[in-house]
């Protein structure tokens, strides 16, 4: 593949007087790339896809939230225990491993999987995401996994986690379209679901997700948007490779 073939991105300086300094090459191997926008708007699938091309790690933050609600359920501590909820969060073990299954969740050791997709844990994992403390007590966990590089997607990497990111994309699409997918995607998963519910369901998590007080789902002021509706896999693939081509001034 012609992109990433000894290419080199470029980060534009500016002196302290302000003049522009000479660009300072960023190898395409330590890019940032965030990736945020609400469910189902294609995130994993781009970040795991861009992470492969770009041969750089990919690493989906909602798996971080969803295996400290598993954890939390299986304690039996409360979604509204914000004090338990953020002891636990600073003690989580997680680990991403990839095999040939593609990429796999661990935690304190676990192949937790599938278990964090079950729809349980899906509606749980939002309100345990919404607590200050917990947020804070895993943000330091998010940058140690992309400190060298890598696509990070979630809801708050753009503008919380990874403010300085090379690049930021904004991901969305209509609430039928991703229900839609999930629903295809539950399916081939062996879960029963009804797609009337799980448009409901998304529209209510996008509530919850955008208008919490702590780092809610917004676009970045230098994020790009690009909706998928209409676009392929491959074709949304090659439309973030074009912006983050144009972000650091590569061909
Ligand atoms: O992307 P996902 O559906 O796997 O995310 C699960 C939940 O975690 C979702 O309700 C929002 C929350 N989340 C978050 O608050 N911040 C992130 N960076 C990623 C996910």
């Amino acid at each position: 593949m012609a992109f990433g073939d000894g290419m080199e991105g470029r980060r534009g300086l500016v002196s302290s007087q302000g003049e522009e300094m000479e660009n300072q090459p960023t190898p395409l191997n330590r890019l940032k790339i965030a990736i945020d926008g609400p469910a189902g708007a294609g995130k994993s699938t781009l970040a795991r896809l861009l992470g492969e091309r770009l041969g750089i790690p990919y690493i989906d933050t909602g798996a971080i939230y969803r295996a400290l609600a598993l954890k939390a359920h299986r304690m039996g501590i409360s979604e509204d225990d914000e004090e338990n909820l953020s002891k636990l969060a600073r003690e989580l073990k997680i680990e991403f491993k990839r095999d040939e299954r593609g990429m796999r969740v661990y935690l304190d050791g676990e192949d937790v999987s599938e278990a964090i997709r079950t729809p349980e844990i899906t509606r749980l994992s939002s309100p345990v995401s919404k607590h200050p403390k917990v947020r804070e007590a895993l943000l330091e966990l998010q940058r140690k996994l992309v400190k060298e590089g890598g696509v990070m997607e979630g809801r708050d990497i753009g503008t919380v986690i990874l403010p300085d990111a090379d690049v930021k994309i904004f991901l969305t699409a209509s609430v039928k379209v991703r229900a839609w997918r999930r629903y295809l995607e539950l399916k081939e998963k062996g879960h029963e679901v009804d797609l009337e519910d799980l448009e409901k369901e998304i529209e209510e998590r996008d509530r919850r997700d955008s208008t919490r007080s702590v780092a809610p789902l917004r676009m970045a002021g230098d994020a790009v948007l690009l909706n998928t509706d209409n676009l392929s896999i491959e074709e949304m693939v090659k439309e973030a490779l074009r912006i983050i081509r144009e972000k650091c001034g590569i061909g």
